[in-house]
This record gives C-alpha cells, sequence and structure tokens, in this order.
C-alpha cells in the first residue's frame, strides 16, 4: 500500500486538474438548456474511463440522461464492487450569490470552490484517482469492479429503476459503495447507515377564471394566493407536526437506546444552526435538531408563486397560485401510499371558491442498512488507515434514490463513505469540497477496495 499511497500523494496536483476539468462541465440535470453539455460530461467521464484502463466503458442511453458505465473483472475468486455516483448538478442559482463563477473552479483556502465540486463530482474523482493508483502501481485492481456513474441523481433518478431492472446481472456485485455524503466533522470520517426518502409535488390552486381588479371584486370572489397559503398553513399543526391523515402510521418510534447513540455523536447543534445563518433552531416539538434532521419526517415548501410581483403596486386578485412541496421521509413510510392520501387531503383542504389540485408528485423511500455487516467492517479498517479518529455511524437527512433501488432490485449490502462537511453549501452558491477531505477521500477509496478484498 506504501507505493499506492506514494502514487497518490505524487499525483494530487493532477488529481485536482481532473476534478477541474469535470467541474467546467455544466451537467446542470434539471434544465433543458444545459442537456448537450450534461451527455458531454458523460462522454467525458467516459474517456477518462478508458485512458484508466477500464473496461467496457460505455454511455449508456436512459429514458434521460444517459448512464455512464464501466467495469473491471479480471480478479477471479475476489469480491465485486459496484460503484455508484453522479455527475449531474443542482441548478447553480441565483448566480450573483456566487463569489466565483459555478462552473470555473477556484481554490480560495485550502478549498475547491464550484457547483458539484462536493456533490457529487468531487467524491466520484476521488475514486478515479484510486483507481487509477491501483492499476498504475500494480497493473491490476485488488477486487472487481463496476462502475455507474447516473445523470439524474439530483433530478429523482427518474429512469434508473428501470435501468438496473433491465440491466440486472450487468450490475450484479456482493456490495454496492457510494462517496455521495458527509462526514461528521473535518477530522471525524463517517459512515451513513441511513438517508431519508422523499416525496415532492407541485399545489396548484385556480379561484377566478382570470385575474381580476381587487377593488371592483376584492372581498367578493376568492383570490388564489391567500387560499394556497391557507392551504399550506394548515398542513402542520402548531407542534410542527404534519397533518396529514396517516402520515406518521408507519413512522418507527425513536427508542431511548437510538436517543442515548445519537447523543453520543460528535453533533455541535449551535454550529449546525450558525452554519445555516438561521437565528434560531426551530422544528417538530419534542424532537432535538439532530433527530429533527434524520429520524423524522418533514414537509416543507421548496418555491411558490403567484400573482404580480413586479415593480410596484398592481391591484388584483390573483386567479392561479401553485408551490412545490416536498416531504422528507423516515423508516417505514412509503411515497407510494402517501401520495394519494397526501392529494386527497389537499383537495379538502382546499376553501370555498378555489379548486386545488397536486401535479407531478413521485418519490423515493427511505433507506436503512444494519449496522454491522462485514462489508462495514472493511470499511471501517480502510477509513482507520487514513484518518485519525475511528468512524462513527450516523444517519443522514438527505436522499439517493439507488440505494433502496438496489435493495430492491439485488439486496446488495451497502456502504455509505462520504466526505461531505456541513459548511460545503450543497445545492446553495459557494459550493466547496475542502482539499484536506478530497485527498483523504481518495486514499479513503484506495484502502477500501483493499480491506473488502481481503474481506
Ligand atoms: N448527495 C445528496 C444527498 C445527500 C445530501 C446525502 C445531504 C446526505 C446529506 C444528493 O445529491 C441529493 O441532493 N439528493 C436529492 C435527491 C432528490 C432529488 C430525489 C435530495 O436529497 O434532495
Ligand atoms: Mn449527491
Ligand atoms: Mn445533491
Amino acid at each position: 500500500m506504501d507505493a499506492i499511497a506514494r502514487y497518490l500523494d505524487e499525483h494530487r496536483d493532477r488529481f485536482l486538474e481532473d476534478l477541474k476539468a469535470v467541474l467546467r462541465i455544466p451537467s446542470v440535470s434539471a434544465q433543458p438548456v444545459h442537456h448537450p453539455d450534461t451527455r458531454r460530461c458523460a462522454d467525458h467521464l467516459a474517456e477518462h474511463l478508458r485512458g484508466l484502463g477500464m473496461k467496457r466503458v460505455a454511455t449508456l442511453e436512459t429514458g434521460g440522461h444517459p448512464v455512464v458505465y464501466a467495469e473491471w473483472l479480471e480478479a477471479p475468486d475476489r469480491p465485486t464492487v459496484l460503484l455508484y455516483g453522479h455527475y449531474d448538478v443542482q441548478p447553480p442559482e441565483p448566480l450573483h450569490l456566487w463569489q466565483t463563477p459555478p462552473f470555473e473552479p477556484t481554490v480560495r483556502d485550502g478549498k475547491l470552490y464550484a457547483r458539484g465540486a462536493v456533490d457529487d463530482k468531487g467524491q466520484v474523482q476521488m475514486h478515479l484517482a484510486a483507481i487509477e493508483a491501483h492499476l498504475r502501481v500494480n497493473g491490476k485492481l485488488p477486487l472487481n469492479l463496476k462502475l455507474l456513474i447516473e445523470g439524474e441523481e439530483e433530478v429523482g433518478s427518474v429512469h434508473l429503476e428501470e435501468f438496473i431492472r433491465a440491466h440486472r446481472g450487468m450490475l450484479d456485485a456482493d456490495v454496492i459503495v457510494v462517496s455521495d455524503t458527509a462526514m461528521a466533522g473535518p477530522d471525524q470520517p463517517a459512515l451513513t447507515y441511513a438517508l431519508r426518502g422523499l416525496l415532492f409535488g407541485q399545489i396548484e390552486v385556480v379561484g377566478p377564471a382570470r385575474d381580476l381588479h381587487s377593488g371592483h371584486f376584492g372581498g367578493a370572489v376568492a383570490n388564489a394566493a391567500n387560499a394556497l397559503c391557507a392551504i399550506i398553513a394548515a398542513l402542520k399543526d402548531g407542534d410542527g407536526r404534519i397533518t396529514v391523515p396517516g402520515f406518521y402510521d408507519r413512522v418507527r418510534p425513536i427508542t431511548e437506546q437510538d436517543r442515548e447513540a445519537r447523543r453520543l455523536l460528535p453533533f455541535d447543534e449551535a454550529a449546525f444552526i450558525g452554519e445555516a445563518g438561521a437565528p434560531a433552531p426551530f422544528g417538530e416539538r419534542g424532537f432535538t435538531t439532530l433527530e429533527r434532521t434524520t429520524v423524522r419526517p418533514t414537509l416543507d415548501v421548496n418555491g411558490m408563486w403567484s400573482g404580480y410581483i413586479g415593480d410596484g403596486e398592481k391591484t388584483v386578485l390573483p386567479s392561479f397560485a401553485a408551490a412545490k412541496v416536498s416531504m422528507r421521509l423516515v423508516p417505514d413510510q412509503d411515497p407510494v401510499e402517501l401520495a394519494p392520501r397526501f392529494e386527497a387531503y389537499v383537495g379538502k383542504l382546499a376553501p370555498a371558491g378555489v379548486t386545488a389540485r397536486v401535479m407531478h408528485m413521485r418519490g423515493t423511500p427511505p433507506f436503512l442498512t444494519a449496522v454491522d455487516h462485514p462489508m462495514l467492517g472493511a470499511a471501517r479498517r480502510a477509513l482507520g488507515r487514513v484518518w485519525k479518529k475511528p468512524a462513527v455511524m450516523i444517519r443522514e437527512g438527505g436522499s439517493i434514490p439507488v440505494m433502496t433501488i438496489f435493495q430492491q432490485t439485488h439486496g446488495l449490502p451497502s456502504i455509505l463513505m462520504g466526505f461531505g462537511l456541513d459548511d460545503d453549501q450543497v445545492h446553495a452558491p459557494n459550493e466547496k469540497f475542502s482539499l484536506t477531505s478530497f485527498y483523504g477521500g481518495i486514499h479513503s477509496a484506495a484502502c477500501l477496495y483493499e480491506e473488502i478484498a481481503q474481506g
């Protein structure tokens, strides 16, 4: 391993340049103007993988953005790792808040700033550097490796389940490894064993047939914007509990033991809330901040629009109002079961004089894996070799749809070994990746393949 560690150190500047090259491609999966860039990013990665010596490299079509596939299967009797990542990124807007442009990667203070720096291009590139080191130093990998890098994660992995079911055999493996989560602190490695699920959709309220003079008609007909606000306000009660009937039916209660284990985690609430730039913690009564972001479900408005929002005044009753709403789900909530309940409930909440409908509902189930499977032992040993502190087991509040898909289609054990930090500004302006995380992550990935190979 010394030779590999040396190779990694000697090539660290070029690894950074390789990452910057990927970050310059604006692969924003949500925005149609960037569809050609998204495909270009897939092609770029495929080219890089061919250069590394990976086999059967291909950009494979889905109903949406392509999937990059590659493999190296020349280690008979060794386990097979399926490595997953995503090359698509979130929209960079609002652009004026970026200190340097989102697709011009820049290093400041030991951190690399760009959209996708940590989510997830930087974490994919860590693995490509680790693969390169093994192949260049030893002429081989210590195990079999299959790579699946998708381009639709940030829009809900729309076509991934279909793709995985269609390529079931090709994607068969002994373990899935994903680096798309966070550490518990800058020098505190972590393995994630749970993710929240997601259910999202759009509420649309229609009142009068057209916008109306708010003097001539005001007081006589319903206002779509007011009605939407009434609906949203009714979705939670004064304790911050979600009022959708049956919403909590399948939520697992928190045991005292679980609570205690979470209290022992290195978590600085004041720093976390400070990082958010929020004046105070806020959330469901009776739960701590860490419980609120991991083991409890949420309901949030992600955006809303209605009426006149230009300069000056316009006295008008809007005929239309809409809001994008998302719910984070926890075990054992089921988005398929909750979607119709949510739709029916919103319909009931609509005040007289308007109609309300829910559009485009989609979701991904919550993810939970055992904390003690042997593959996680390999990950713990790998992290132990690179970082000074032993890894902690954490739950995360975000979602990664592939995790439940693979649990269902292949039943694979999962390793979520991520290197993000709370202040990385993921999905926000000035997203960054700490270079300490990046290089530590590269070494960790290189060690992980060895530890899994040794079983
Ligand atoms: N890497 C994140 C998921 C994540 C975020 C894990 C924070 C742990 C901590 C991923 O790219 C993401 O943003 N997922 C979306 C999924 C959604 C669009 C289905 C999310 O969580 O909003
Ligand atoms: Mn991600
Ligand atoms: Mn993301």
